[in-house]
């Protein structure tokens, strides 16, 4: 039946429908959807308190679903126990805001840490696997250093190399420039479509800085209070006529939060001027 299109369009990676969380009583995201094609680079974008990082916990399986549907590799999430669960993660890579490395352990024992846990790989293969990873992050020669040898990029490209040490059908990164300056950002914004060209990865991103979210994303997700605001490519986005998309575009996300007004009504407990 839909043959022709099976050909032309890639399998999803990801497909999340109508999903709804909560923390406690408080519903979180309000009924999601949204599918990540197999290969792509999909940035998910919006203000502070969104809903990121919570989408993100999701697609991960570390957080349980109030309703909803999310296909992992074709498979589906919300109904696993804990080993299927835990068979989906050895699938994935993550590599999360801060991308802490043990301070314990040389650069190359951090970043071979999941073939320690995971494999049951001679020492010598998993050098061999670390040395590969290292060098695609351009950090090859750096496996002896401890972590506070290192610039913060670096440790950044250390966590993308651990990341990707499993050889992961997905990656996931939430905020991985943040912190960095605009230059250290940049060439982590090309080390993330590096990964993908050369491993052939579907990488999913958090950001809220645009400049990045453009630089790298096949297609941009907006999240907005919890919901889909808009899916589409930067041009896509930057070319919608919808005023919220625009008004996110035009401003800076941060000084959606810091909206002065806002600010003064919660705390007097007064109502937003609108
Ligand atoms: N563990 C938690 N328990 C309770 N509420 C939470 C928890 N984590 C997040 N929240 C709330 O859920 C909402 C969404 O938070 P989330 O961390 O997903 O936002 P975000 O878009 O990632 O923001 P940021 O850009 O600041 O990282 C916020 O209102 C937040 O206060
Ligand atoms: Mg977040």
């Amino acid at each position: 039946m839909a043959e022709a299109a099976a050909t032309t369009a890639p399998a999803a990676a990801i497909e999340v429908s109508d999903l709804v969380t909560h923390y406690g009583d408080r519903e979180i995201l309000h009924g999601i959807d949204m599918e990540v094609r197999q290969g792509e680079i999909m940035v998910i974008m919006g203000g502070s308190g969104s809903g990121k990082t919570t989408l993100l916990r999701h697609l991960l399986g570390l957080e349980k679903a109030t309703s909803g549907s999310i296909k992992l590799l074709g498979r589906e999430l919300t109904s696993m126990n804990e080993v299927e669960l835990y068979e989906v993660s050895r699938k994935l890579g993550v590599a999360f805001q801060g991308g802490a490395l043990f301070s314990s352990m040389s650069v190359g024992e951090n970043v071979m840490l999941p073939l320690v846990e995971h494999t049951r790989l001679d020492r010598e293969t998993m050098e061999i696997m670390m040395r590969m990873k290292l060098e695609i992050v351009k950090l090859a020669g750096f496996e002896d250093l401890m972590p506070a040898e290192l610039s913060g990029g670096m440790i950044k490209r250390a966590a993308f190399a651990r990341a990707v040490i499993m050889d992961p059908a997905v990656l996931f990164a939430d905020e991985p420039s943040a912190g960095l300056d605009p230059v250290v950002s940049r060439s982590l914004d090309e080390l993330i479509r590096d990964l993908r060209d050369a491993l052939g990865m579907t990488i999913v991103v958090v950001t809220h800085e645009l400049e990045s979210a453009f630089n790298i994303a096949d297609r941009i997700t907006m999240l907005d209070r919890g919901n889909i605001l808009t899916i589409g490519t930067t041009e896509e986005l930057k070319q919608s006529d919808n005023d919220r998309v625009q008004h996110l575009l035009n401003r800076c996300f941060e000084e959606e939060v810091l909206d002065a007004d806002a600010y003064l009504a919660r705390l007097t407990g007064d109502s937003p001027r609108d």
